[in-house]
């Protein structure tokens, strides 16, 4: 092997042109290296274990990748660079190792990239992508033509490095994780904080100061430091040369009468008690003040006019995943930030607090297990300015596993420290959903972590993006919630979440919600009172209609005639009869659903159906349209309606028959009565099967013995066998399996092909 330091690697890599292979190459600093060598005119390869949105980028450019590491595609290669996170027993490296090719670090090869121009490293355990980037940006709209390299996608700069051959300077974002700061030599040094972090590198502090203290020895010009920060004032303040800045009032460079709006922040700017002026910044919070003060003194010792600057400040945009907005209305605010380590998330989540909206709702994925049990206490304390608090399992980096260390670490501790809002969900996945359902107007939802919890709050604002049109359909008396869990809306008490759920209070706004999910192709299913549905546990995709209050609640005599709105109680209809002298309708009472649920079923009971008693129904066809039908006009059938599976009814005209008062009362208590003693009064859907002609399907499953049979939480009645209760937490998938366990008895024993009656909808967990 040919160690680096053989090679004058600034004389290969800036003037001379080479095949150079990247192992790694997919990751953000590493993908900056690939873009600078491209630029630089190398012939570039690179592998991973999977491509990005940067290899793809850079792929344009020229980058031949490999979506896997093998050795023979690097036997070209004159020169190896590697990521830290690669290991020893790679293929490439241990290859390249025996042909004797170089091996270099990935901050090897950035420090010898950018000994080729004058050297500005931004270093500090928080906000040095903002600050590099906002360096490099000043520095860009100064006229410096500057050479950049930043841990992140950084929109207004273009990209995450480039290497520009007009400018003199470099500005490098110096990455302290694993030591390698080391191997910069630059002319400027800008130290933004220094505290415990990385532990899982550094024995303590003063490991991490030795490495601070190294590249403040090899920077030839001037070192900017934090004067707020206690560690970086100590450890730069003695130095000859060191320019101060941030709010203390010694700081050579000093911000003043800072005014914190929103998303931008307006303040004064002393230079050694000499006023510059007024800037302005268009990040929001105070920690990103202090940080341009640092770029507001470095630009200005390098002799950029004081007004180009604050310019330059005014027009720059975050970096990507730095309070980085993805939703925003007059209800709703969703921002993503990459804080994971407690001192960033106490400052972003100040941020978030100052927004002034009602609430802060937080999901939170830990990063590293180290990290985790390292700072533990911090983390319980870092969450003081959140009102709900969600924590996920670990995102572990690189690491293995750390016995008794979880998300749940990290939920302990903020509770240990009084803050109770917190709770713990260790599938990622479900964070969206479990935030989304407890979101009102006025709140603002904030993701925070280095990992991939960015996804779950993008997938949150793309459908809230349709929760707001669907809101402004069914209008301020209408309801829209996310994510609702359809375990609270079925009888049965089981069921995954509606992705929207969506209650209008009229026609008006019914049809309304028809015509735009047919617009959008988005799948629409309309839900009663849940008695007749088994919802499966992955719940239901697109839009769960839920027709309630309102007109839909409407209970109207006239005549012989009630009419009752689909959201109404069967057995509401059944009472109104009895108020009104009207009978036939008492069978009713024993019906646990609504009205719509008893005609799209044609639910029955004693012997009788409701399509019986039905003079006329009104419904929405498929675009929308109402219709007035007499049951004459409709395909009926046994528990189906056919003609309503791809209409929706709103209203039916029912039909009862003088009779006495205490005919109807005796009826009424006969119902009861029959249901009482026959059928369980735990949480069920009714009858699971329809009758079959041999006989009752109750008596079937009686007959076979499976009573009481069981899946988990999920029972056959002991009091009937044509119902399945719920004894607690049951699950769908269990009803589902005790269901075909049944069926199978009978198919095997009987020769009989049992039918649900229940109607089973949505998706598997
Ligand atoms: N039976 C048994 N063992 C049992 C259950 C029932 O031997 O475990 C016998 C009963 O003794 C009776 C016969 O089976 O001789 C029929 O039972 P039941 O009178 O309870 O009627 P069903 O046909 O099981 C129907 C409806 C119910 C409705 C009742 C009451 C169907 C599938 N079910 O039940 O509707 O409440 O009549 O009128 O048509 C529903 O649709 O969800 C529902 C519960």
């Amino acid at each position: 092997m040919t160690l680096a330091s053989e090679v004058d690697l600034q004389q290969l890599f800036t003037r001379e042109h080479h095949r150079i292979h990247l192992v790694g190459v997919a990751g953000s600093g590493m993908s900056g290296i690939a873009a600078l060598l491209l630029e630089l005119g190398h012939d570039v390869s690179g592998s991973d274990k999977v491509g990005s949105l940067e290899t793809d980028r850079l792929q344009r450019l020229g980058l031949r990748f490999q979506a896997q590491h093998r050795a023979e595609d690097a036997t070209e290669a004159e020169l190896v660079i590697f990521s830290s996170a690669i290991r020893d027993d790679n293929p490439i490296l241990v290859s390249a190792c025996a042909a004797g090719k170089p091996l270099v670090r990935r901050a090897e090869a950035l420090a010898a990239i950018m000994s080729g121009k004058r050297g500005i490293v931004i270093a500090g355990m928080h906000g040095k992508t903002t600050t590099s980037a906002m360096a490099a940006h000043v520095l860009r709209e100064g006229g410096m033509h500057p050479s950049h390299y930043v841990g992140a996608e950084i929109p207004l700069l273009g990209s995450n490095a480039h290497w520009d051959p007009r400018g003199e300077y470099f500005v490098a974002e110096g990455d302290e994780s694993d030591g390698t700061l080391r191997f910069f030599k630059p002319e400027h040094t800008l130290v933004l904080n220094i505290e415990e972090e990385h532990l899982d590198f550094y024995a303590d502090l003063a490991a991490i100061e030795t490495v601070f203290l190294q590249l403040l020895d090899q920077t030839s010009g001037a070192v900017f430091y934090c004067a707020d920060d206690l560690h970086a004032g100590r450890i730069c303040g003695s130095r000859d040369g060191s320019i101060s800045f941030g709010f203390a009032p010694d700081a050579d460079y000093r911000g003043t009468d800072i005014d914190l709006q929103d998303f931008a922040s307006v303040f004064c700017v002393f230079r050694r008690g000499e006023k510059l002026g007024e800037a302005v910044l268009n990040v929001p919070g105070r920690h990103n003040v202090s940080n341009s003060l640092g770029v507001i003194a470095l630009a200005t010792e390098l002799g950029i006019p004081f007004e180009k600057i604050v310019t330059s400040l005014r027009r720059f945009e975050h970096a990507r995943r730095r309070f980085e907005i993805k939703y925003e209305s007059d209800r709703f605010l969703l921002v993503d930030d990459y804080a994971h380590h407690p001192t960033e998330i106490r400052a972003t989540l100040a941020t978030a607090k100052s927004a002034g909206r009602n609430r802060v709702l937080t999901m939170f994925q830990p990063h590293r297990y180290s990290r985790t049990q390292a700072l533990r206490r911090e983390f319980g304390r870092a969450f003081d300015n959140a009102d709900r608090i969600l924590v996920t399992d670990i995102y572990p980096a690189s690491e293995a596993p750390l016995p008794g260390i979880s998300g749940q670490t990290i939920a302990d501790e903020i509770v240990a420290h009084g803050h109770r809002a917190v709770s713990y969900q260790p599938r990622l996945e479900r964070l969206h959903c479990d935030l989304g359902n407890m979101i009102a107007a006025g709140d603002l939802i904030l993701s925070l972590g280095a990992g991939n919890i960015h996804e779950q709050l993008s997938i949150l604002a793309a459908d809230l993006v349709i929760a707001e049109r669907l809101k402004e359909i069914v209008g301020e008396e209408g309801d829209v919630r996310l994510y609702e869990p359809l375990a609270k809306h079925t009888t049965l008490r089981v069921g995954g979440p509606a992705q929207f759920w969506v209650e209008p209070r009229n026609e008006t706004a019914f049809a309304g919600l028809i015509r735009y999910c047919r617009r959008e192709n988005l799948p629409l299913f309309v839900i009663g009172r849940g008695s007749n549905l088994l919802v499966r546990d992955g719940g239901i995709r697109g839009v769960v209609v839920h027709p309630c209050g309102g007109e839909f609640d409407r209970v109207e005599v006239a005549g012989n005639e009630i009419t009752a709105g689909v959201g109404a109680k069967l057995k509401q209809v059944a009472y109104a009869g009895k108020a009104a002298e009207l009978g036939g309708l008492e069978w009713m009472e024993g019906i646990p659903g609504a009205v719509g649920g008893g005609l799209r079923m044609n639910a029955g009971a004693m012997g009788a159906q409701t399509f019986e008693h039905i003079a006329r129904i009104r419904y929405l066809d498929g675009e929308g349209n109402a219709h007035t039908k007499t049951p004459a006009e409709l395909e009926i059938k046994y528990r189906h309606v056919p003609s309503l599976d791809h209409n929706y009814a709103v209203s039916a005209v029912f039909r009862g028959t003088s009779a006495a008062p205490e005919e109807i009362a005796r009826r009424l208590d006969e119902s009861q009565e029959k249901r009482r003693t026959t059928q369980p009064s735990a949480k069920s859907a009714g009858c699971i099967f329809k009758n079959p002609a041999s006989g009752p399907a109750g008596k079937l499953v009686d007959e076979l013995g499976l009573k009481n049979s069981r899946v988990g939480n999920a029972r056959v009645s002991e009091v009937h066998g044509n119902f399945i209760v719920n004894e607690g937490g049951a699950t769908a998938a269990e009803v589902l399996e005790l269901i075909e366990r049944i069926k199978q008895v009978a198919r095997t024993q009987r020769g009989v092909e049992l039918e649900t009656e229940v109607q089973i909808v949505g998706e598997p967990a």
